[in-house]
């Protein structure tokens, strides 16, 4: 209740604060200036906890299906990437977003990841990437070492307008708990 009233309270302020601004609708297109597009390398690996006291993943939403196991569950996630395989291992950032468990076809159980990436410390402290694609948990989960390939839509700071992509791979798998070494490739300005 009274988190309700601080967030009411906040909306209201920043609808007060905003109330002075007078604009006009703008526009402008020209000629982007020439830029050199940057390469970037990242090395760290994801952990995606859903069991014990502390998950990092929890389901949000189902339908009321009969049947319809986890089918088109959406999951609210904030993963932690760590420099190392363990989950002890240094922290450097975390994994925020959804996870919309989406194939029918049993077999081929996965889901779509709608994932902002953001580094917590080093030189890309402040800086996030947007991961956007799906993720075929059967196939990874088939054959241990199996490389799963992931897009990278966008990004933030260093990354701004990013594009590029994730190379994955679990490195451990125990009741839905997943670890994953993410070899990423990043093209930006
Ligand atoms: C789920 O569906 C069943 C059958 O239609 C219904 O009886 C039940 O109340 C529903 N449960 C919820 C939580 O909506
Ligand atoms: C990362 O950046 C934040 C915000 O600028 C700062 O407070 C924090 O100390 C930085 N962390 C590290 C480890 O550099
Ligand atoms: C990531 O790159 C390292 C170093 O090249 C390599 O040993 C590892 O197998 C790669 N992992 C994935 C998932 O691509």
């Amino acid at each position: 209740m009274e988190k309700h009233a601080i967030l009411v309270a906040s909306a209201m302020i920043f609808c007060v604060a905003m109330a002075p601004v007078y604009g006009q609708y703008y526009f402008e297109t020209v000629l982007a200036p020439p830029r050199v597009e940057k390469m970037t390398r990242l090395h760290f690996f994801f952990h995606d906890i859903v069991t014990g006291k502390n998950p990092t993943s929890v389901p949000i939403a189902r339908p009321n299906i009969t049947g319809a196991g986890t089918y088109l569950t959406l999951a609210a996630m904030d993963d932690t990437l760590t420099v190392g395989p363990e989950l002890t291992s240094t922290i450097i950032g975390n994994a925020q977003g959804l996870s919309l468990y989406t194939a029918k076809d049993p077999t081929m159980f996965g889901t779509v990841l709608y994932t902002d990436f953001a580094f917590t410390s080093g030189r890309f402290n402040g800086s996030s990437f947007s991961l956007f694609s799906r993720y075929p948990i059967t196939k990874a989960a088939t054959a241990v070492g199996t490389v799963v390939e992931l897009a990278i839509v966008g990004g933030r700071g260093a990354f701004r307008m990013a594009r590029g992509y994730a190379l994955t791979r679990a490195i451990y798998s125990n009741n839905g708990d997943a670890g994953l070494e993410f070899n990423v490739t990043l093209y930006h300005y």
